[in-house]
């Protein structure tokens, strides 16, 4: 391959160096700053993950409490930007409204926009962690026609993101805890994931010294993708056309045709060959959000089960070491709280937004940082003479 090593996908590149996130493939293991993830789901909360992944440890008392005290204060959008949400069209896609949303920052918080600033860049980084549930549930709700829902600093960060989504001016939403856990859990469950491709676009935006809102919206936008954060949407479309255990064979057979696009949604993943860690978590969740919510036979749930069970036994799936990963469950828990389809790969933009940033700072304090610049292997035609339009 001449010069260059030639890598497709980057399946065997390490692109950088980094402190944050560690997975094992193999064994299926997935650790924050050297935590289990299990561990931080049962035990921890969303905005103490928040505090570990951006500043590498666990917070004491004061310092949870100080840091949940800055992210409160910025819980509330440049009321300026209500105009913005108003030109989208109705129908518009939320990820598409997250996306242009994130990126306008940029030219509302001008005081947080140089990057070489320290002090800039963490007033940039509690905005973005503050502010995201404020969009995406803005987002949600201009695409029902609803009024905007403004944040409640009372309550804590997951109940406040469910109370934006689901009160009205006319009536409150009394937020089950129940639910905030189980929404926490899914934010924790999706806060980092090391160099998936949404946090390499993050990085490779960020090498060029964009601004970091700029930087964010643009893992936003690879977020999108049916193969990458789309999933969980794609998933839950998936089982729901299933429908019922008898219609599995016919899609398994459909997943194993090569001639057929066809994927199973919610299965396989580049780096695990092994259960999916947070699969794991979610299913667990799902099991206690639908048992207590009284709809454990939720036909949606019995046809994932019923898939996972009968795809792990298939030897196309074991031969592949293909597992149920972190989106097969998650739209079912999702869709319990009552959220649609289309607001899910936004729930988890704002759940990966910390990661996405823990990564971008640690990449701009990084003293050997450069702009990322991939190689390629060229395959185009050899120079040749232009042509005059008539003699073509
Ligand atoms: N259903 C059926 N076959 C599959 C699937 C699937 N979901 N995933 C992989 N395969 C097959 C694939 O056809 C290939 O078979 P063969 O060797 O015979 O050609 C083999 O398994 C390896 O697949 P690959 O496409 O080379 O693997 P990859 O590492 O490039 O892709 C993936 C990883 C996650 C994009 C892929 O497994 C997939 O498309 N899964 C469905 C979408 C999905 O659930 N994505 C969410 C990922 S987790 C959340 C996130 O990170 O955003």
């Amino acid at each position: 391959t001449g010069m260059f090593t030639y890598d497709p996908g980057f399946t065997s590149t390490a692109a950088c160096e980094s402190a944050i996130t560690y997975i094992d493939g193999d064994k299926g293991e997935l650790l924050y700053r050297g935590y289990p993830i299990d561990q931080l789901a049962e035990k921890s909360h969303y905005l103490e993950v928040c505090y570990l992944l951006l500043y590498a440890e666990l917070p004491t008392a004061a310092q949870l409490e100080d840091f949940e005290a800055r992210v409160t204060r910025h819980t509330m959008l440049h009321e300026q930007m209500v105009n913005f949400y108003r030109g989208f069209r109705r129908d518009a896609h939320p990820m598409a409204v997250v996306c242009g949303v994130v990126g306008a920052m940029s030219a509302f918080y001008h005081d947080s926009t140089d990057i070489n600033d320290p002090w800039q860049r963490e007033v940039a980084s509690i905005r973005m962690i503050a502010k995201l549930p404020t969009i995406a549930a803005w987002a949600y709700k201009y695409s029902i026609g609803q009024p905007f829902v403004y944040p409640r600093n009372d309550l804590d960060y997951a109940a406040n993101f469910l109370h934006m989504c689901f009160a009205t001016p006319c009536e409150e939403y009394v937020v089950d805890p129940i639910l905030s856990r189980a929404m926490d859990r899914i934010f924790t469950l999706h806060a980092d994931h090391e160099q998936n491709a949404s946090t390499s676009t993050v990085r490779l935006a960020g090498s060029s010294q964009a601004n970091p809102f700029a930087c964010i919206a643009a893992g936003v936008a690879c977020l999108w993708g049916p193969a990458h954060g789309g999933a969980n949407e794609a998933a839950l479309a998936m089982l729901r056309e299933i429908g019922a255990p008898e219609r599995i064979p016919e899609f398994i057979a459909r997943a194993k045709d090569k001639d057929d696009p066809f994927r199973l949604m919610g299965f396989g993943h580049r780096v695990y060959k092994n259960f999916d860690p947070r699969a794991k978590v979610m299913k667990q969740s799902a099991d206690e959000v639908l048992g207590l919510l009284g709809i454990e036979n939720n036909p949606t749930l019995q046809v994932a089960k019923e898939l996972e069970k009968i795809a792990l036994e298939d030897s196309y799936f074991v031969d592949r070491k293909l597992y149920p990963n972190v989106d097969f469950y998650s739209g079912i828990i999702l869709d319990a709280i009552g959220f649609p389809t289309s607001m899910f790969t936004a729930i988890f933009a704002l759940s990966r937004t910390v990661g996405w940033i823990a990564q971008w700072k640690e990449m701009i304090e990084d003293p050997e940082g450069r702009i990322g610049r991939p190689r390629q292997l060229y395959t185009g035609a050899p120079s040749r003479d232009y042509s005059d339009v008539e003699t073509r």
